[in-house]
């Protein structure tokens, strides 16, 4: 599975990428918004740092609106990938970007017939939002899974990119589905690398090795 990490903190993404764990970064307006710089500043910057797939998210709502955005933001660099939202005029666009070439991440689904009509405008990616599902009370997996079988089903070329993730079981269980991606955020990818036994077990050595003045 791939890991993206899902930030605009370019510490964050330096120090996850110094681990070489790090196949691409996603972006959404929150996330630019936390760091207080514009977006194409953020993205000029990520694209020096992750050779991997950007995605950088547009703000315009309207066809011809994000079609123009789009097509400027992707202009920055080969990597980039055009996040849009999934809504009609979201998934006219995608249609036209695939047909130029532009590479696309269709975000904010919910629901696996968004996934799949995603699919059939030709995403590149498909974002389903896990955690946001979870926190009111749904099953954010049980979409990734119903997802990843329409997908297979119908031999769509869509990437499954699990989305707003949680913790470290989100990932494991979007491994275990099949999902092709997971976006992480800094401190969950933190979490993924720790266990206590692994830090007793450190200890132990260390102090094992000190009595022998190693
Ligand atoms: O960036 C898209 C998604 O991962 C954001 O999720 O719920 O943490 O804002 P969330």
């Amino acid at each position: 599975m791939d890991i993206f990490i899902d930030s605009a903190d370019l510490d964050e993404i330096r120090d996850a990428s110094a681990m070489g764990l790090v196949d691409g970064v996603t972006t959404n307006p929150s996330l630019i918004a936390k760091v207080g710089r514009s977006r194409d500043e953020v993205i000029h910057d990520i694209v020096e740092v992750v050779d991997g797939p950007i995605s950088a998210e547009v703000i315009a709502t309207d066809t011809a609106g994000i079609l123009a955005e789009g097509r400027a933001v992707a202009a920055i660099h080969e990597n980039i990938v055009v996040k849009v939202p999934l809504i009609a005029d979201g998934l006219k666009a995608v249609r036209t970007f695939t047909e130029e070439g532009i590479k696309t991440n269709v975000t904010l689904c919910f629901s696996a017939t968004q996934a799949m009509l995603a699919a059939k405008a030709g995403a590149t990616y498909i974002s389903p939002f896990i955690g946001r599902i979870d926190d009111v009370s749904g099953e954010g997996m049980e979409l990734i899974q119903e997802i990843v079988a329409i997908y297979e089903n119908y031999g769509y070329g869509t990437k499954v990119l699990a989305a707003s993730v949680r913790h470290p079981l989100h990932v494991k269980q979007a491994a275990l589905v099949g999902a092709h991606v997971a976006t992480i955020p800094h401190k969950v990818i933190h979490q993924l690398l720790k266990h206590p036994l692994t830090d007793i077990g450190l200890d132990k050595f260390l102090a094992d090795a000190a009595k022998q003045g190693q």
